[in-house]
């Protein structure tokens, strides 16, 4: 099982600029809760209780509000600091130490998923031996992301491309990753791409190329947004809103997660209940107890 994961928010947020000029892209809300707690909670539901988050150079104290070193989600924390945007590749650079030699999985702080059976595949992919496997979803515009052209019978990944021009699949890779522990060393090896980034479809073509590869799916059921530009960002929101004010559940609640995997208490809740104070997201979780 892999046990280790690292959520990388950091960024310059450019295209949510003026929003992200002073406060990072990760800790603005998305609906009720702030856009980080959606990436943790994927881990959290894929079991992975030993997580590093990256963040921007001079923006720990932030973070640390939000996660305070008495905040008990029944999992490990830790924080590493990102002096630039080197690309995504560089989440395995930094956190060497932090995977010290194991498996680990990648989400990407702006990242947003939901649907029916997702914890199933979640814990699935955790429990990658070797090799890679990346997580792919159909959209209707896939000249926007990393693309990957997939055999319609074993599911093989045949190619993968960044922003295809011509078109070869609907399937994009979502920002969801999972590596065995030679990552490190091939992210180490790879070389800034013409916009001066380390490419994270260079890293897993490393991977295809050893025909080490492979790709689980997100179906119809499910949901994978992006919420790095602002209409998007916006429309994540509203979706949370709608699912939450239907259903009366919250979606991300990671101390809802922690409870569930009994890595917390009733104990633990009442202390969450206090750190927030008296508000919406506090009578959920009251609701738990
Ligand atoms: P991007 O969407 O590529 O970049 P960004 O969030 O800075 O936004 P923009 O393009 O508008 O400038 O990044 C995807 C995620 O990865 C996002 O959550 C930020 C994070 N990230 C880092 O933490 N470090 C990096 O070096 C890069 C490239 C991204």
């Amino acid at each position: 099982m892999i046990k280790k994961g690292i959520i990388l928010a950091g960024g310059m947020g450019t295209r949510m600029s003026p929003l992200t000029k002073a406060v990072n892209k990760q800790l603005l809300p998305i609906y009720d809760k702030p856009l980080i707690y959606y990436p943790l909670s994927i881990l959290m539901l894929a079991k992975i209780r030993d997580i590093l988050i990256i963040v921007n150079k001079g923006q720990l104290n932030q973070y640390k509000k939000l996660f305070p070193d008495k905040k008990n989600l029944g999992i490990n924390i830790e924080f590493k600091e990102q002096d630039k945007p080197r690309g995504l590749p560089d989440a395995f650079i930094l956190g060497e130490k932090f995977i010290n030699n194991s498996n680990t999985a990648m989400i990407l702080g702006d990242n947003f998923f939901y649907g029916q059976n997702l914890s199933k595949l979640l814990t699935g992919c955790a429990k990658l031996k070797t090799g890679a496997k990346v997580v792919l979803h159909s959209v209707k515009n896939p000249e926007l992301f990393g693309v990957a052209k997939i055999n319609n019978k074993n599911k093989n990944i045949l190619k993968i491309i960044e922003k295809p021009k011509k078109f070869i699949s609907n399937y994009a890779i979502t920002g969801l990753y999972f590596f065995d522990k030679k990552v490190v060393n091939y992210a180490k090896k790879l070389k800034p791409s013409k916009r001066g980034e380390l490419e994270i479809i260079d890293l897993i073509n490393q991977y295809k190329k050893n025909k080490k590869l492979s790709a689980e799916f997100i179906g119809r059921g499910g949901a994978w947004l992006d919420t790095g530009s602002i209409s998007d960002y916006y429309k994540t929101s509203a979706f949370v809103q709608a699912v939450e004010n239907r259903q009366g559940f919250k979606i991300a609640c990671i101390e809802e997660i922690a409870l569930l995997n009994r890595w917390i208490n009733k104990k633990d809740l009442k202390d969450a209940i206090s750190f927030y104070g008296n508000c919406e997201y506090s009578s959920y979780l009251k609701k738990l107890i």
